[in-house]
């Protein structure tokens, strides 16, 4: 709930859904997706029932990183289209009562943005500082320890001034020295021109590693092993991350983000919402703001690593009510464009009740693209292989390529994503007949019904979208229960993670009424101090 107003803005009540838009719907026949397909599926998120799109980069880009390489952040990629069709994404959008969020990529620029460009011609070129140069140290040996997250060291250097830059990620990718007023400016005026267009917001890419120590002290050994949300490979884990990533300065930047949406949000309110890998609760939490005044909300990233258990799940659940500071509003995330997809990350049985438990929770969950059909990981062999993550740091499963193949559509040839006879730019599914939206439209029983009966409940039900959260203490370890309300109405939510059936003792009385299940074929009355859960079966249960 907001803290001055006991209404629920649009980006607390409604849900968020990626699209990756080189994967979503091609238009033209290059084999790659574009706005106007984006446009041509606006009924979808209609009839989907989403409330606001977040789409990943589609500005200018040499698409080293597909695009989070920008060379120019107030345009868009003539792949994708141009800025008339962003605005006419914009407006159709926004008719239909489509919130519309931008990918923002504050971190680094391309190497071809003509920033860089000046940044590297010389020495002392005035915008030599908007980037880090540093020299060898004395022995020949790099300005400092630090890795890159995508292999390799950070640093990488420039014959034409004998000096290294610093890259967090590719080397293609300069780090933008957010230190500088310049660059802070000129960052600020980029966000000013979306603004002014009329976007709802913006997702901001990478902020962990936005601020870093002022001077670029060398990591220490990480000789406890600590480790992050994931293994990021040998060279990057030997290190702790202390001083490349998330210095506390980053706090003063968010607060400015801030004032600069909400200077927008008298109209109609803005938002932002953080990438942050910060599997910290505490830190994580801070992210919000001492008075609420930085991120509306850093993304919640536990459910993407946490082991598929109710244990771990309850934890993750209790943490995030735990550490919320008071009024911050929580948020869910299941998949996105960097890690393997729900469905396979936990099997295709489990992905219903996934599904149930995103779009049940107090908070805003955010859906990735194509896991409202049950989208699985795509197999890519080493000649397709697209993703520099995966090429540059092999073999432990890096490369994001899996998870951003091409939406299935239809039966037709490529999924109705592209032409029939177009090479796509990842593979399509090669279950897509089998599995698609027009198929699943149309049977009442499919992922993509279920997914569109849980947006319909939530939509419609205050419990679920504002009210509060309660766990319910039960004796099967292999259920996870709890309790949505609102006023007087009150909702049970109940998981069955095992494939054997359960009838689950729960310390309340009466009936209920099953207004969901994830098997889509009950509508029963139940007894709710004895619930019978088939395997792998999950209910939304409304009590009297
Ligand atoms: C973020 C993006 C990821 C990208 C990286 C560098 O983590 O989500 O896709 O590769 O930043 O921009």
């Amino acid at each position: 709930m907001n803290k001055n107003t006991t209404e629920s803005l649009w980006w607390q009540k409604g849900v968020i859904y990626q699209v990756y838009p080189r994967s979503f719907k091609d238009s033209n026949g290059d084999g790659i997706g574009d706005l106007k397909g984006v446009i041509d599926k606006l009924d979808y998120f209609t009839t989907l029932g989403i409330d606001a799109i977040w789409l990943s980069p589609v500005y200018p880009s040499p698409m080293a990183d597909f695009g989070y390489d920008i060379s120019d952040m107030v345009d868009i990629h003539p792949m994708f289209g141009n800025l008339a069709d962003f605005d006419t994404l914009l407006t159709k959008a926004h008719q239909r009562d489509i919130r519309i969020i931008l990918d923002f990529v504050p971190n680094h620029t391309s190497d071809q943005h003509p920033w860089f460009i000046e940044s590297r011609s010389s020495l002392d070129n005035p915008k030599r500082d908007w980037y880090f140069w540093r020299s060898a140290k004395p022995d020949g040996s790099m300005p400092n320890n630090w890795f890159s997250i995508f292999g390799g060291s950070a640093w990488e250097f420039d014959a034409t001034t004998g000096q290294y830059y610093l890259h967090s990620f590719l080397r293609e990718q300069p780090d933008l020295n957010w230190r500088n007023p310049e660059v802070k400016a000129a960052m600020f005026d980029v966000l000013r021109f979306w603004l002014d267009r009329g976007v709802d917001g913006f997702r901001l890419d990478a902020t962990h590693v936005m601020m870093k120590d002022a001077n670029l002290t060398d990591n220490p050994l990480n000789e406890a092993r600590v480790q992050g949300f994931k293994p990021m490979g040998g060279e990057y884990d030997s290190q702790l991350h202390i001083n490349d990533q998330a210095h506390p300065d980053i706090h003063e930047i968010f607060r400015e983000i801030r004032v600069l949406l909400d200077s927008y949000s008298a109209e109609r309110p803005r938002f932002s919402v953080g990438e942050i890998h910060m599997p910290d609760w505490k830190r994580w939490a801070s992210f919000y703001g001492e008075n609420l005044d930085e991120l509306h909300m850093p993304f919640n990233f536990h459910f993407l690593f946490a082991p598929w258990n109710p244990q771990a799940l309850q934890k993750v659940i209790d943490s995030v009510e735990t550490s919320l500071p008071e009024g911050a509003w929580p948020n869910f995330v299941l998949g996105n464009h960097d890690e393997h997809r729900v469905a396979s990350r936990i099997g295709q049985e489990s992905a219903r009740i996934a599904m149930m438990l995103l779009l049940t929770l107090r908070g805003t969950p955010t859906i990735y693209y194509g896991d409202e059909i049950g989208s699985h990981d795509v197999n890519i062999p080493p000649e397709l292989e697209q993703d520099p993550w995966g090429k540059n740091v092999a073999g432990i499963g890096l490369g994001r390529d899996p998870e951003r193949t091409p939406m299935q559509w239809d039966g037709s040839p490529n999924a109705g994503f592209s032409e029939a006879g177009v090479t796509t730019w990842l593979p399509v599914a090669d279950d897509y007949a089998q599995n698609n939206v027009a198929i699943e439209l149309n049977d009442p029983k499919s992922m993509l019904s279920l997914t569109r009966r849980l947006l319909l409940l939530r939509r419609s039900t205050p419990a679920f979208y504002a009210g509060s959260y309660q766990t319910v203490a039960h004796s099967h370890d292999d259920c996870l229960v709890f309790i949505r309300e609102q006023n007087t109405e009150r909702w049970l939510v109940a998981l069955n993670f095992n494939a054997a059936e359960q009838t689950l003792s729960l310390p309340l009385t009466g009936t209920g009424k099953v207004m969901l299940s994830t098997e889509l074929d009950r509508e029963d009355s139940v007894d709710v101090s004895a619930v019978h859960l088939r395997g792998h079966e999950g209910c939304i249960i409304k009590l009297g």
